[in-house]
């Protein structure tokens, strides 16, 4: 029985000592060329392998970050498993990145920013934290541990999911009919959704029109979520005050691309949260562990609806 890892050759030397100590039984492979397809019981990887299909016994297909759009899963046989990353890594630097970026944006540090590349010492309008509503797009592990992670903060927090949750300190939203309250209350917003059909291109033109006027965006979900020229068209109008990027469409934004330079925007390229690997690979482990005494895994993602 195999495990095969596809993921980068430092995370790869973690995941062997880790494997080595707490199952040696099973075979821990990189090199698809040195194992039988059929002894593959367990994938992770980052994308689907193009020749997924000679993997004939493959039980779980664990993706080594969060987010799991990126797997074509359509390709894959029903009956295989996919399982997410949950590890205390993704969350911690995510709790780190979303603060940072609300802080940003309610201290005004595009502005700064700006004048800084001007040389103008100027002081900003300043809004107080109790006056600044913070909104959060999925109520998921990562959008719940950053709620929780600005609470000391003092901003009036909100969240929007699904299905409908209950969070001390935070007004929940669900569905479609929660969302324009939602949004209707949002001073800074933060997307951590997931990447599915439905969220798809959802930070329109519309649903920026809904947000108050001077509000901002923190965007650390997927690039495809975001219609980029909107977003621009809404600064450039003064609808929108400013925006932290984490994810664009594409990766990497091009470097003529007008975000890199509009003065009220600031951009990362996509590290808000990288998956650690000792603790990843202890999750994995512990993951293979529930699968074979037949209990649930942690972070198994539901195929239909795409998270
Ligand atoms: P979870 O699966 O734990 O949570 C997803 C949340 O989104 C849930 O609350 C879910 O609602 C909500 N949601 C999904 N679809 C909809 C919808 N159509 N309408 C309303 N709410 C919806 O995910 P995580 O919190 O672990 O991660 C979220 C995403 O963050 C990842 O999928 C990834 O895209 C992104 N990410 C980005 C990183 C970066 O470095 N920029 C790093 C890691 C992750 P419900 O609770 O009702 O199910
Ligand atoms: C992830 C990411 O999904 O880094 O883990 O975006």
């Amino acid at each position: 029985m195999a495990f095969l890892f596809t993921s980068d050759a430092a995370r790869a030397r973690v995941f062997a000592e880790v494997f080595a100590r707490g199952q040696p039984e099973l075979a821990f492979v990189t090199d698809p060329s040195q194992v039988d397809p059929n002894a593959v019981r367990y994938l992770l990887s980052w994308t689907l392998p193009d020749d997924i299909a000679r993997y004939r016994n493959l039980e779980v297909l664990f993706s080594i970050g969060a987010g799991v759009d990126q797997l074509r899963l359509d390709m894959l046989p029903e009956h295989v498993r996919v399982v997410r990353m949950v590890e205390d890594g993704i969350v911690r630097m995510m709790q780190e990145y979303a603060t940072l970026a609300v802080l940003a944006l309610h201290r005004d540090l595009p502005g700064y920013l700006d004048q800084q590349r001007r040389g103008e010492w100027r002081a900003r309008a300043t809004t107080q934290a109790p006056d600044r509503r913070v909104g959060v797009l999925g109520l998921g592990l990562l959008g719940q541990a950053v709620l929780d992670r600005l609470k000391p903060f003092g901003f009036p927090l909100a969240g929007w999911s699904r299905a409908a949750r209950s969070i001390p300190g935070v007004a929940c939203h669900h569905g479609a009919e929660g969302l324009e309250t939602f949004l209707a209350a949002t001073d800074i917003l933060v997307c951590l959704l997931p990447l599915t059909p439905e969220t798809r291109g959802l930070l329109d033109a519309d649903l920026f029109a809904k947000l108050p006027a001077g509000a901002a965006l923190a965007h650390i979900g997927r690039g495809p979520q975001l219609d980029q020229d909107a977003l621009l068209a809404a600064l450039d109008a003064g609808h929108l005050s400013g925006a932290v990027l984490d994810v664009t469409d594409p990766e990497p934004l091009p470097p003529e691309h007008p975000l890199w330079r509009h003065p009220r925007v600031i951009v990362t390229p996509h590290i808000a949260s990288v998956t650690q690997a000792e603790g990843a690979a202890r999750a994995v482990l512990d993951n293979i562990r529930r699968h074979e005494a037949g209990q649930a895994m942690v972070g198994l993602v539901n195929r239909a609806r795409g998270y």
